[in-house]
């Protein structure tokens, strides 16, 4: 039996910002029903190659392979139709439109102009009433639903933005540091929710500095120094200290 080509694989990328040479021949591979955690100090170049893979950035050289196709992903929304979904570390929401209006931006359900303002009134209760049922078996709970996620804890917009990628994943998730801002309950339920994505089939790919987070979920670590791979293993409790060298750039 001939075993699968990854779903995600990145071949030498190379990134940089005028004198900043952010990513440099970095390559890896992402397997479906597999959690990859992508590591590395601050500045290492995880969400420079997170943007990359989701359309925000283009890659100065290297390829991004889909499923074993080479593809051009021009912008986020062509990522969202190649199947990747992600949580961006910096811009998870936005910031005037309620939770259902959040969920829904830029997907088909949008309204169209020409529809009576009594029926995108209706569509739009519908969108709320959908969005309230995705986040309540998510369990995450929000003091108001109509109101800008503006006016939301750190948390409970880091909530929604996990939730909309569970609900809309079909093959790859970026979780680009989703439990950075979370007390520890919260927390939970996102890893909870990394575990449901995983169990479901999708490749995700998981930014944190949160060590005991990696071990827990992680099936495979790559470890981002400088802007090159430095190092690929399993995270285990008994590499734990090797993996930590790696990212500090410290002698094991
Ligand atoms: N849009 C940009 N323009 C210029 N330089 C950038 C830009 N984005 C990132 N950089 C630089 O690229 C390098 C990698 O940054 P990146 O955000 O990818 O790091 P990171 O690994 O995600 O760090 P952190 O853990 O702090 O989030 C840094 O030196 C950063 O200053
Ligand atoms: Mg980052």
């Amino acid at each position: 039996m001939t075993t699968p080509p990854p779903v995600l694989a990145i071949r030498r990328a190379e990134k940089r910002f005028g004198a900043v040479h952010a990513l440099k021949s970095v390559s890896l591979e992402a397997h479906r029903g597999q959690v990859l955690a992508l590591l590395g100090d601050n500045g290492a170049g995880k969400s420079t190659l997170v943007k990359c893979i989701s359309g925000v950035h283009a890659l100065d050289e290297g390829e991004i392979l889909l499923d074993g196709e080479a593809v051009a992903i021009h912008s986020p929304a062509a990522a969202r139709r190649f199947g990747i979904e992600t949580v961006y570390q910096d811009l998870a929401l936005f910031d005037t439109l309620t939770p259902a209006q959040n969920f829904y931006c830029g997907r088909e359900i949008a309204f169209p102009s020409w529809l009576p303002q009594g029926l995108r009134l209706l569509k739009g209760r519908a969108m709320d009433r959908q969005a309230a049922a995705v986040l309540d078996r998510l369990k995450v709970k929000l003091p108001r639903f109509d109101a800008p996620v503006a006016l939301m804890s750190g948390g409970q917009r880091q909530a929604i933005a996990v939730a909309r990628a569970t609900v809309f994943a079909r093959k790859v998730v970026i979780l680009d540091e989703p439990t950075a801002a979370l007390g520890v309950r919260e927390s939970r339920k996102v890893l909870d929710l990394v575990a449901q994505l995983r169990a479901e089939g999708n490749a995700v790919i998981l930014i944190t500095h949160n060590m005991e987070h990696v071990i827990e979920l992680a099936d495979r670590a790559v470890v981002l120094r400088q802007g090159r791979k430095v190092g690929e293993l399993k995270p285990t409790r008994a590499n734990q200290q090797e993996l930590v060298s790696m990212i500090v750039g410290a002698e094991a």
